[in-house]
């Protein structure tokens, strides 16, 4: 039976030594990581499970050392500074094996799920909206439900809907849910999405992760016919191709005429955009990200960002040396799927340079480490940083594309990719890649 009352009494389900999931993303359910941290003092070692939590991360206060300990499968931005203090940790996994973490048998056994719903419909069925990802095996894993019942949430297809049965908890809660409206792509951003795009052939089925190239791409494929959306999250960025018919999922194999995600992450029109939508569809990360099922699109295109890539196709798309940024998603589930579907393109699409950081905070230094140029540094590197994380190997990678053009690296040596990358790295940098390339003797 379902208790309907408020975050500080519902919260009161939670013991020390406990589990707890915490949902993430748009719906992450702040009010009740609010009161669970404001029973700080009675609770310890309660360990937090999160991915992509937005908002603050209260728990994560110094204070809480040994009261709270949070586990990110991704590292959202306010966790960052904690993980890379060693107050909270980081678990490296592909965002498809999450689910394995909380299932039967699993290494986590929950106690507790705070998640955040809609109201139930006539038929008493609740939907968990933009989020059904990993939270759709918390909630079925999960010895007690907790959730946050918000009109806000759009009601959504697919294999999101939880019975009002299965909450012991509700609270009820009016508020927006946190939306990220889309910027803008720059100048660079759009030269990627260019060439990006120009690998997106009438009929591929899509899977563009979050930020501005994917939608700069987007924004590129508007003369082309009948693409199809598999992938693990979408933006803003689809809904004027749907709305243009461009995007009509006509040639998929699986769930033909269906935009497919486990997640979405947006601004609000998009959510009204999801809402009550037929032609979108739900479903958990163990079926959006199986390499098996990715496969069978015929011209599957994956694109993915970076933040180094070495001269051999090493990809590190999750920290900055020594610092945790972010994780591996499901960067690996999607390369891996696109390179074995037929026609399949894995993209990995980013600037050939970044700012220089401040300080090098505590990286080890790097024998060929570049010398930054007016402030900017190369992210196509000679190896990367140490301390960096291969995010997705050198034998997984095919295309990598800046702004300065495409290299494909399947079936090339690694000198033809040494000098199939320099000449897409930054021209200010391309030397020195040369010396150090003759150094590291990837080519003579
Ligand atoms: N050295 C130091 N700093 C670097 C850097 C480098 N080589 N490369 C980038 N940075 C800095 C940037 O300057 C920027 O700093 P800022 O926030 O202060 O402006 C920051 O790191 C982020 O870089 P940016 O290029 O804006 O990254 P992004 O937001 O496009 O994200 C990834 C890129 C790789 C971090 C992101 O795609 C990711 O986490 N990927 C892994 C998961 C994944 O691929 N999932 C599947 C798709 S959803």
């Amino acid at each position: 039976m379902t208790i309907w009352c408020d975050a500080k009494t519902a919260v009161q389900v939670v013991e020390s030594g406990n589990n707890v999931y915490l949902q993430g993303m748009s719906l992450t359910p702040t009010p009740l990581i609010e009161a669970l941290v404001a029973r700080g003092e009675e609770l310890h070692n309660v360990e937090l499970y999160t991915a992509l939590t937005f908002g603050p991360a209260p728990y994560t206060d110094p204070r809480w050392v040994g009261h709270f300990h949070a586990n990110a499968c991704f590292v959202a931005t306010s966790e960052r500074p904690a993980i890379n203090a060693g107050r909270a940790s980081y678990i490296p996994i592909f965002l498809s094996s999450i689910p394995k973490l909380f299932g039967p048998g699993g290494p986590v056994p929950l106690d507790v799920a705070f998640i955040h719903v809609s109201p139930p419909d006539k038929h008493g069925f609740c939907s968990m909206g933009p989020s059904v990802d990993f939270s759709r095996a918390a909630i079925d894993n999960a010895r007690q439900v907790v959730a946050l019942v918000n009109p806000h949430v759009p009601r959504v297809y697919g294999h999101g809907f939880v019975h009002v049965s299965r909450l012991d908890y509700a609270v009820q809660w009016d508020r927006p849910i946190y939306a990220v409206p889309g910027e803008a792509p720059d100048e660079t951003q759009r030269i990627i999405g260019r060439y990006v795009a120009e690998l997106i052939e009438d009929g591929s089925t899509l899977q563009l992760g979050i930020g501005a190239i994917p939608d700069a791409a987007l924004q590129l494929l508007t003369d082309r016919r009948d693409l199809g959306i598999h992938t693990e999250m979408f933006s803003d960025g689809v809904i004027d191709l749907v709305e243009r018919g461009v995007i009509t999922g006509a040639r998929k194999v699986r769930d033909r005429g269906k935009l497919v995600t486990c997640f979405v992450i947006g601004s609000q029109r998009l959510m009204d955009f999801l809402d009550n939508n037929p032609a979108v569809k739900m479903y958990p990360v163990t079926y959006t990200n199986d390499p098996q099922i990715i496969r069978q699109f015929d011209h599957f295109v994956s694109v993915n960002s970076a933040l180094q890539v070495d001269l051999t196709g090493q990809v590190c798309a999750e920290s900055i040396g020594t610092i945790q940024y972010s994780g591996v998603g499901g960067q690996m589930d999607f390369m891996r799927g696109a390179a074995l579907a037929p026609h399949g393109r894995p993209i990995l699409a980013l600037a050939a340079t970044a700012r220089a950081p401040k300080t090098s905070a505590g990286t080890p230094p790097s024998k060929y480490a570049l010398t930054p140029v007016d402030g900017q540094i190369s992210r196509i590197v000679p190896t990367l940083m140490p301390g960096a994380a291969v995010t997705t190997t050198r034998a997984h990678v095919h295309y990598v594309v800046t702004e300065y053009g495409r290299a494909m690296l399947l079936g090339r040596s690694i000198a033809e990719r040494a000098r199939s990358l320099i000449a897409i790295a930054a021209p200010q940098f391309r030397e020195q890649l040369e010396r150090a390339a003759y150094e590291l003797h990837l080519f003579s």
